[in-house]
């Protein structure tokens, strides 16, 4: 049995989880919820360094997994290299803002991005702008927009919150779009988002392309693993994940059911 660890700061990687099961439905995957520490993106490098540290470790102290999967642009901004040399025979997959993808899409050249402070605050994001600018054949504009609060609203599934952080953030990414540009896609650069998508199109006109990482996270995974030899046939039967948290069982439970319609039972871990 192929098994894949993935962590969250707390319910957002289960954008990612979606993904990975419909990538890989045999393998077994073990998702790890940092409810109790949730949300990583307003926090200090060292804290989110040292919790994803303990995340990455407890799930490979008490599961024999193949490879982890970072579903968390903070952590892995952060974290993913230290992780990597920490566990240097692991595979490990991160996330990052879906930048090379929208700078292919985007006709206008002027993409926005949403998300946490401590993801577009860091190094590797600001390398990652660069290296998407190098290479693009066109000029391109990235509008980034740090989101506070708006993964802590989706932690709490508050609609309201949720809605008026959406509006507030939408308009100052308009706001801060120069008068000669027009934004025709946004990039959701946290995965906690895509489970505010309804909200967020609502409060913009329809011809916005919307990105997300699940699907070439789920793909890397996958070829990662096919390389390392195991063998993951479409066909096989679904496998049901496991899930564990740091924090509130039922917040975990409740959100598994809503968004990946799994009704399961969640185990709490002190780490
Ligand atoms: N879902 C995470 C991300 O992709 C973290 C959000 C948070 O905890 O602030 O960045």
């Amino acid at each position: 049995m192929t098994t894949l660890g993935v962590f969250d700061s707390g319910v957002g990687g289960l954008s990612v989880l979606r993904d990975l099961r419909e990538q890989m439905p045999g393998v077994h995957c073990v998702y790890l919820a940092d409810n109790a520490f949730a949300p990583y993106g307003e926090r200090d490098v060292e804290t989110i360094r040292k919790r994803s540290s303990g995340m990455a470790g407890y799930l490979r102290a008490t599961h024999h997994i193949d490879a982890l999967v970072i579903a968390c642009n903070t952590a892995t901004a952060h974290a993913v290299d230290a992780l990597r040399a920490e566990h240097p025979d692991l595979p490990i997959i991160g996330v990052e803002p879906a930048l090379k993808p929208a700078a292919l899409l985007s006709q206008t050249g002027c993409i926005g991005v949403l998300a946490t402070r401590a993801t577009l605050n860091s190094d590797r994001f600001a390398r990652l702008m660069a290296h998407v600018r190098d290479q693009s054949p066109s000029e391109m504009r990235f509008v980034c927009q740090p989101c506070d609060g708006l993964a802590d609203a989706i932690e709490r599934h508050d609609s309201a919150a949720i809605k008026t952080l959406g509006q507030r953030y939408l308009e100052a990414l308009w706001r801060a779009t120069p008068q000669a540009h027009r934004i025709d896609t946004i990039v959701l650069g946290c995965t906690h988002y895509p489970f505010a998508l309804d909200t967020l199109r609502a409060c913009c006109e329809p011809a916005i392309h919307w990105l997300d990482t699940g699907r070439p996270v789920s793909r890397r995974a996958h070829n990662l693993l096919t390389q390392a030899g195991h063998d993951l046939a479409r066909s096989a039967p679904l496998m049901a994940p496991k899930f564990i948290t740091t924090g509130d069982i039922a917040t975990l439970e409740r959100a598994a059911l809503r968004w990946l319609s799994l009704d399961a039972s969640a185990h709490q871990a002190c780490i």
